[in-house]
């Protein structure tokens, strides 16, 4: 948090400044100050402090009481407890917060970090002629939502999307192309969905190939040779794979409602070149050793069956380089040529030895340090209602496709029940919504490295913790500032606020302080949390307090000002997530 306070500082920065001023060693100890249920906040630092000094607490407590200065800020402050301090703000030091957040826009008066790094993050990393299943959902929506934070605080990011283009699989795909030209057509002239499906049958009819006739085998093995050394009509082909597969997943990425930037898709095959030069400083470093002619790190925690060493494999006895040497070989790039102060890899969390070892041999050969860190988001599996991992009927893996496309048809069935006015296309467009919304939502509301039930009914609930919830309180504050009319929303901080004004007005001001915390903490549930709480908190505040029937036109328009200052905050903080806001539902 900064130290210095300016005019976008939460009322709890201000208070926070003026205790830490009020103590005997100013700024040496942390008031520790909370929201609590008996004033509007305590603060409990200075029990620690006591202790420090050997001091009664109590005094210490009442010392500080009669050094802070009351006023603007702070309308009451007493010690209870051991030496707490319980401290109320004043009705106006609210209201003027709010109406700076008001009259900011888009940043709602949340500064940007002072010191703001470079953080790579590698997200959305599906494999080329392969379909997207709901084990890609998450690396997507997580990914998006701390890109949509980070980049709120001032971080800069960087998105990589490691797909998986390279490998032996590829021999057998070409090859069968080559036999069989114009099965793929030109990504030109193909939709997403005409494009998997073409790789798919290509797929499925170039394995029966390999699987059934020895001498398509072994040609499929030159051509995997024939790839790795760069042959010309051999690239041609898999240019063709992996073109016709962007075309597939733009499509799917433009369901999930979520922007791929052409320049940020880097997948595996980029690294190829460097790999050589990897490997060789790693092995002239004596990071890694030769064993049994590959090339291979090993690490005294890291064991697998019978005790043994697993080692990481940097290139294998036939020179043939993998899945280590490329993720490898993307930290050389990311840290040198991007010059990114943190590497953040959003990978299912069966994933994360890998990891583990890449990170400790990057470590070890100076590419990671103190300054250049690296931290994989493990994330946890989307689980059936059976709490089982997610299954089609069939026990295959669900289609991502298929999950969205049912989410958004759940959604127009409750759009379109409390639909009064909206035509048929209205209807079809706030489904999608409040069905990739719902999705997202409960991803999202979830701690990344737990599991979650997807429960389609409960997540397009009206009532609990869900996106739809939000997204209602959101349209019915646009709904009541409309009917407003020439009413506009105006602050008044001389107005004195009801509790439930007040709760809501404490709430808002905290936006930029979530925000951050969640932003460092790579934690949107945070976020989440916050908006779900902001929404419950505009509800209350909407049963108790009239707002175009108040008593005076001043009481009208601040509390129109209220209800602006929370769809705003709504609109943001569901916009960081990634989730869109509708004005009419
Ligand atoms: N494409 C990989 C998969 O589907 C995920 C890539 C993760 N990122 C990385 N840098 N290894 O399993």
């Amino acid at each position: 948090m900064a130290s210095v306070t300016s005019l976008s500082d939460s009322v709890h920065q201000r208070l926070a400044a003026a205790l830490s001023a009020a103590l005997p060693q100013a700024g040496s100890a942390d008031p520790l100050l909370r929201r609590s249920d008996r004033a509007d906040f305590q603060a409990n630092g200075i029990l620690a402090l006591a202790k420090k000094e050997k001091a009664n607490p109590r005094e210490l407590a009442t010392q500080v009481v009669s050094r802070v200065e009351s006023g603007e800020l702070i309308k009451d402050v007493e010690v209870s407890g051991p030496g707490f301090l319980n401290i109320t703000v004043t009705d106006r030091a609210i209201t003027e917060n709010l109406a700076v957040r008001h009259a900011d826009g888009e940043r709602l008066g949340v500064p940007l970090k002072e010191n703001a790094g470079i953080t790579v993050v590698d997200y959305a990393q599906p494999n080329v002629a392969k379909e997207m299943h709901v084990g890609h959902l998450r690396s997507a929506v997580i990914g998006d939502a701390l890109r949509g934070m980070l980049d709120f605080t001032g971080e800069q990011t960087i998105g990589r999307h490691h797909i998986g283009d390279w490998g032996t699989q590829f021999g057998m795909l070409i090859q069968y192309l080559f036999e069989h030209p114009g099965e793929l057509a030109p990504a030109a002239d193909v939709d997403g969905q005409q494009a998997m499906s073409n790789l798919n049958r290509v797929y499925k009819a170039s394995r029966a190939l390999f699987d059934a006739d020895e001498e398509f085998k072994e040609r499929a093995r030159k051509r995997v040779v024939a790839l790795q050394s760069g042959d010309k009509e051999t690239l041609e082909l898999w240019q063709q794979f992996v073109d016709e597969s962007k075309v597939y997943f733009y499509s799917v990425f433009e369901k999930l409602d979520m922007e791929i930037r052409d320049e940020e898709i880097v997948g595996e095959s980029a690294y190829n070149e460097g790999m050589p030069e990897t490997a060789r400083l790693l092995e002239e470093t004596g990071v890694a050793v030769r064993s049994e002619g590959a090339l291979v790190v090993f690490f005294d925690e890291i064991r697998g069956k019978d005790d043994q060493p697993v080692p990481l494999i940097v290139q294998k006895a036939d020179g043939g380089f993998g899945y280590a040497a490329s993720d490898l070989t993307a930290i050389r790039n990311r840290v040198f040529d991007l010059r990114a102060t943190t590497l953040l890899y959003v990978v299912d969390v069966r994933q994360s030895l890998h990891f583990k070892m890449v990170f400790e041999t990057a470590r070890r050969a100076g590419w990671l340090s103190e300054h250049v860190t690296a931290h994989n988001m493990g994330y946890g599996t989307v689980l059936g209602a059976d709490g089982k991992p997610f299954k089609t009927r069939e026990g295959e893996t669900v289609r991502l496709e298929d999950l969205l496309d049912e989410a958004v048809q759940r959604a127009a069935e409750v759009v379109r029940e409390k639909a009064q006015d909206l035509t048929e296309d209205e209807i079809q467009e706030r489904a999608a919504q409040v069905g990739i919304g719902a999705v997202k939502y409960a991803d999202l509301s979830t701690s990344p490295n737990r599991d979650y039930k997807f429960d389609l009914d409960q997540m397009v609930s009206l009532n609990g913790d869900t996106s739809v919830y939000l997204q209602y309180a959101y349209a019915r504050i646009q709904s009541i500032l409309r009917k407003a009319g020439e009413t506009k929303p105006v602050a008044h901080p001389e107005l004195e606020l009801a509790p439930a004004e007040r709760a809501l007005g404490l709430h808002l001001d905290a936006f930029g302080d979530t925000v951050f915390e969640a932003a460092a903490e790579y934690a949107p549930h945070k976020l989440a949390a916050y908006l779900y709480q902001l929404a419950s908190l505009f509800t209350t505040f909407y049963d108790k307090c009239p707002v175009l029937k108040a008593e005076t036109q001043e009481q009208i328009e601040n509390r129109l000002f209220l209800c602006d200052v929370t769809a705003r905050t709504l609109h943001r903080g569901m916009a960081l997530l990634g989730i869109r806001t509708p004005e009419r539902l």
